[in-house]
């Protein structure tokens, strides 16, 4: 073989070996986990910076004795303020004060209820409320949350001048997968750089707004920034189709719940109702312990869970959009479908829905339902509601209220 075109062999042959050697050696995200929307509860929106081992403790206590654990949460996590400092050799330390246990300890402890705990952390040199950020300590940490027995992880965007979002979050994603536990990666960067664009592989799940209040619709201000009511959020990044992005394993994160911290029933119900057919993880931030009666009601609802928990992983769509009608779909797996009908409005709203004038089809899933040529049964799921897609639905439902049905072909 002449030389020349040896060197070239040669030459292609290195980078063949060097691609398959980077391909093996390539980190991906933990498969065993976030599935399906992560389910659990978060420290944050009720307890900000008040946060203690007690506290998780008790918490955890609560999510088994409420009933919570049988619906199918299953995550505890302490959100920002865990954090000491960083010892001489630059490993993470929990507060001293606040967790006298230690964090492994409280891991076995939340662990013992069958339930999994999370810990927050962010890719800047601070977190939001100014404790030690992961920026240069990314596969320390990650072994040292391996170590105490994590299994989510919240990696927030405060601090982070000068980094890049999708190499930041690669960067953790793959300290993650070196610590060899799996760990759900929740990725929360506001939805200001697009993560849907770019963290299907790395992350589970990504925030697509800033942090939420509990109001139906108002932003409310903090100076620099703002938090927003649940209607600001579902129609935050209403025109970019986002549920093309989510599936198995990859979901837009709407935030924590505030379900039970305030707003009305109402209110309550339709916020827990449209996370669930948005797919969104569903992490409650109310205080479990005290939580009323509605409250958990509400969190516990089966029939809603099972849609954000369906097999199919198919994110809901917006497909009436008329005022304070908004009507959400969701195909479902076994041919099924979710109908969620939304008043935004402060009047109560009356709606005539004629099934056989309104024909759905989902561009995504190829799906279709022409109810002139199929029907379907269907059951309400907060009210007792039944009937079949014949005759016109007639609604009347109160201010900031839902009706959502599952509807099944008929036999
Ligand atoms: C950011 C996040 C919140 C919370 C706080 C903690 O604002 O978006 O969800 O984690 O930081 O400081």
């Amino acid at each position: 073989m002449p030389v020349k075109i040896m060197h070239k062999v040669t030459l292609m042959f290195g980078v063949f070996c060097l691609t398959l050697l980077s391909a093996i050696a390539s980190a991906e995200k933990s498969s065993g986990v976030g599935q399906m929307p992560a389910m659990g509860w978060n420290s944050w929106n009720t307890f900000d910076c008040d946060v203690d081992e007690t506290t998780i403790r008790e918490m955890a206590d609560a999510m088994v004795e409420s009933g919570m654990k049988e619906a199918g949460y299953e995550y505890i996590n302490i959100d920002d303020c865990w954090h000491g400092e960083r010892d001489t050799n630059g490993n993470i330390q929990v507060s001293k004060e606040h967790f006298p246990s230690g964090m492994k300890a409280l891991a076995d402890y939340v662990h013992s209820k069958g339930l999994k705990l999370g810990i927050y952390s962010d890719a800047g040199d601070t977190t939001c409320a100014g404790r030690p950020g992961s920026r240069g300590h990314e596969y320390q940490d990650a072994k040292t949350y391996a170590d105490w027995g994590i299994d989510y992880l919240k990696y927030d965007w405060c601090d982070t001048e000068n980094l890049n979002p999708e190499g930041a979050y690669t960067t953790m994603r793959d300290a993650l997968h070196a610590a060899e536990r799996p760990i759900l990666f929740s990725i929360c960067e506001w939805g200001d750089n697009q993560p849907w664009e770019w963290a299907t592989d790395i992350g589970h799940s990504w925030r697509i707004s800033g942090d939420i209040y509990p109001c139906w619709d108002c932003g409310y201000g903090w100076g620099s920034w703002s938090s927003w009511g649940v209607l600001k959020i579902l129609d935050m990044r209403k025109d970019l189709n986002l549920r093309q992005y989510a599936g198995p394993g990859r979901w837009n994160d709407m935030d924590m719940m505030e379900v039970g911290n305030g707003m009305t029933e109402a209110e309550d119900r339709s916020h827990f109702s449209l996370w669930a057919m948005l797919n969104s993880p569903l992490i409650a931030g109310n205080d479990l312990r005290t939580m009323s009666k509605q409250a958990r009601e509400i969190l516990t609802n089966q029939d809603i869970i099972a849609l954000n928990q369906d097999p199919a992983g198919v994110q809901a769509m917006r497909y009436i959009d008329a005022g304070d009608l908004n009507v959400f779909v969701k195909p479902l797996s076994n041919g099924e479908w979710a109908f969620l009908f939304l008043n935004r409005g402060d009047d109560i709203l009356t709606v005539n829905h004629d099934w056989q004038f309104n024909v759905v089809k989902d561009d995504l899933t190829g799906r279709s339902i022409d109810f002139n040529k199929a029907t379907f049964t269907y059951r309400g799921l907060w009210k007792n509601l039944k009937g079949n897609t014949q005759k016109p639905l007639q609604l009347s439902i109160p201010a900031h209220d839902v009706v959502v049905l599952r509807l099944k072909p008929a036999a």
